[in-house]
């Protein structure tokens, strides 16, 4: 058993009450198939599944655009700002639970807008939610707009034209969807007008892409975070050079299994990150289709890689240092996982 625990029991108690930060979650991959199939009926919208055990059985990727076809599919039945609400809001609650203090959402809006549900109908659910779940949960937020990399670039700019009156409530952009074949470099332009507009940047690379996806969201679109990273290991020198930076890699490890992204948990990177010094965290990306919230991502990477009390301290703290919180609620939420552990 690694140092700090008795057992997996003891080390999963620990997981529980640990203060932490969530920095990579689709809240479209927050849809419980309960929630999907009573959305179906308000709505009237159909849906290729006859029960809730068959959408869970559906659930059954080999890799990202598996996953995308039916999560683009799933996310149809969200149509009223109400809808955007009771989504946002059972996840934080679930976030709650998981003594998540702090969540950095994303949103793809472009999933919506080309269904005709209007961009305002979108955030005005999920901000309500935030708002809500501050007031209830003590939980802070920030929203993250997410361009979808399967479409061009003109479509990002027209995205982030309809973001214009709202960005008040919009933290920052990032970029999802099929990851390879779409590099960074295919949206410089609109990245470099939202880093103008004073929006934090992020995106997906080394998931499924190369390591030169990860240097090209470097290089060219001048992220903050990236999320996922995983194959950055493949390139010693982007090793050296995000630990220098300081560089966050937001990291899911329920994903990355389902996704196919590792054959197998024990085989996962995130050990392997943190012994090369990357500021990396834990995540659960779309918990609904993945099979955990956050803890449970914790839980399962802890348990195949026997990670020590140090590691999964050192797991939360960089949850909060990797935020866009801050500096003053960064100490606070440092002294409390200070204080916890
Ligand atoms: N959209 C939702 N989840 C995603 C993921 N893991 N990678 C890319 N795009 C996504
Ligand atoms: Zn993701």
């Amino acid at each position: 058993m690694a140092e700090g625990f008795a057992s997996s029991a003891e080390r999963a108690a620990f997981i529980a009450g640990l203060p932490k930060a969530e920095l990579h979650l689709h809240i479209e991959g927050s849809l419980e198939p309960e929630l999907m199939f009573a959305l179906a009926q308000r709505n009237g919208v159909a849906i290729p599944f006859a029960s809730v055990e068959a959408v869970r059985a559906a659930y059954d990727f080999s890799n990202l655009q598996d996953f995308l076809d039916i999560y683009y599919q799933g996310m149809g039945v969200l149509i009223a700002e109400q809808d955007f609400y009771e989504l946002t809001a059972a996840y934080l609650a679930r976030a709650h639970a998981d003594n998540v203090r702090h969540v950095e959402i994303f949103f793809d809006p472009q999933g919506h807008t080309a269904r005709g549900v209007a961009f305002e109908t979108v955030l005005a659910g999920i901000t309500r939610a935030l708002d809500d779940a501050k007031a209830q949960h003590g939980i802070s937020s920030k929203l993250i707009l997410c361009f979808l990399r399967h479409l061009s670039e003109a479509e990002a700019e027209a995205t982030l034209d309809e973001a214009l009156p709202w960005l008040d409530r919009i933290d920052g952009v990032g970029l999802d969807s099929s990851e390879v074949g779409h590099p960074p470099s295919k949206f410089a332009r609109v990245f470099a007008r939202a880093k103008g507009l004073g929006l934090k940047i992020v995106a997906h690379a080394g998931e499924e892409g190369p390591p030169d996806y990860v240097h090209e969201a470097l290089d060219l679109l001048k992220v903050d975070r990236i999320d996922h990273g995983n194959r950055s290991l493949e390139d010693a020198a982007l090793v050296a050079r995000l630990a220098a930076e300081g560089m966050t890699l937001t990291v899911c490890p329920l994903s990355n299994l389902k996704l196919c992204v590792v054959g197998d948990m024990a085989a996962h990177p995130l050990k392997a990150m943190l012994d090369a010094g990357l500021r990396a965290t834990v995540n659960s990306d779309d918990p609904s289709y993945f099979g955990g919230y956050v803890n449970a991502n914790y839980v399962a990477v802890a348990d195949a890689l026997d990670l020590s009390k140090a590691d999964i301290v050192t797991l939360a703290h960089n949850s909060f240092a990797g935020s866009f919180l801050d500096d003053a609620e960064k100490a606070q939420h440092r002294a409390a996982i200070d204080a916890y552990a």
